[in-house]
């Protein structure tokens, strides 16, 4: 029999992280890298983790691993794993692992991996990743698509409202890592702190940051490239407001946005470093400057016609 194979892309948040987790919209699009799991068939249900994972991921991977294989009825299939992608840069790998698990377990169970039992399957293996996450990860990866996110707590077990999001033109971003990465949980949770204590206030900035969502959302589906990175622009100002942001993290977006950037703005969760993204119509030539300086990047188109993915 034929090996099982499935891929779960990564993802970057073009606008609206961590607002995103108290229920205001974010957009969020799929990477052309992710994690590539293989299936063989086995005399147990087991998951081989990938050598690159620390003790702890290893250990987060497989309870994980465990609770999603007994909602299949643990078929016997031995799972094995190959991310493409760095496994804590904010690029949404432990969400890609998911989804790629996800859709090698059903078709090992007999069942069809559409979006739908993906995303739902995958979603409680986030949950052993990440405690409380928004949802938003996980659906970009099972979506494939660039996505309008808003989270909904659905008695069905759905985690969120999706609707992709067209654009006539392309979407190309460079994400460029910078700093060291801050785990998620962390700056989530630091959050959590400050608008439990100050709740009117934080709730002002996450509503202004809702509003540039639902501009920008606007503005990819009419092809106004320029309109998307000035909201991106001002998302990054006040996830600098949110005291999200870092010395790192700000010196890479002033990087990009001096390289000719339309819009530059770090993704994810923010911190003392990880992942930033610059809005470019030609993004080649900037990947090509940053790599001789030694940044950490690549290109990926999110959206638009005919989506080419990364350039590595
Ligand atoms: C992490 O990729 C995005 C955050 O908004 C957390 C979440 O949505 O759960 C920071």
């Amino acid at each position: 029999k034929n090996p099982l194979v499935a891929f779960g892309a990564g993802k970057v948040i073009l606008l609206g992280e961590h607002s995103v987790v108290y229920g205001y919209p974010a957009i969020a699009g799929p990477l052309s890298i992710g994690v590539v799991a293989r299936g063989v068939p086995s005399r147990s249900c087991v998951l081989d983790v990938p050598v690159t994972a620390d003790a702890a991921q290893k250990r987060m991977m497989r309870k994980a691993f465990a609770r999603a294989a007994r909602l299949v009825g643990e078929p016997k299939v031995k799972v094995t794993l190959e991310p493409q992608l760095p496994l804590s840069a904010g690029l949404g790998s432990s969400a890609a692992l998911a989804v790629a698990t996800s859709r090698v377990l059903l078709q090992a169970a007999g069942q069809a991996p559409t979006p739908k039992e993906t995303a739902r399957l995958a979603w409680e293996m986030e949950q052993e990743f990440h405690g409380t996450p928004s949802g938003v990860d996980h659906t970009t990866s099972a979506e494939e698509k660039l996505i309008l996110y808003r989270r909904v707590q659905a008695p069905s077990g759905a985690t969120g409202r999706a609707r992709e999001l067209k654009s006539p033109r392309p979407v190309s971003v460079v994400v460029a890592l910078a700093g060291a990465r801050s785990p998620t949980k962390l700056t989530v949770g630091a959050l959590r702190e400050r608008q439990a204590r100050w709740p009117e206030r934080y709730k002002r900035l996450f509503g202004q940051v809702g509003r540039l969502v639902t501009d920008a959302a606007k503005a990819v589906e009419a092809g106004d490239l320029e309109g998307l990175g000035d909201a991106m622009n001002v998302n990054q100002g006040l996830l600098n407001a949110l005291g999200l942001s870092s010395p790192a993290l700000e010196d890479m977006v002033f990087r990009l946005r001096s390289m000719g950037a339309l819009g530059a703005k770090f993704t994810g969760a923010g911190g003392d470093g990880g992942a930033v993204i610059g809005l470019f119509s030609e993004p080649e030539p900037v990947v090509a400057r940053l790599t001789r300086d030694g940044v950490r990047c690549f290109a990926s188109q999110l959206a638009g016609p005919r989506a080419q993915g990364d350039i590595p």
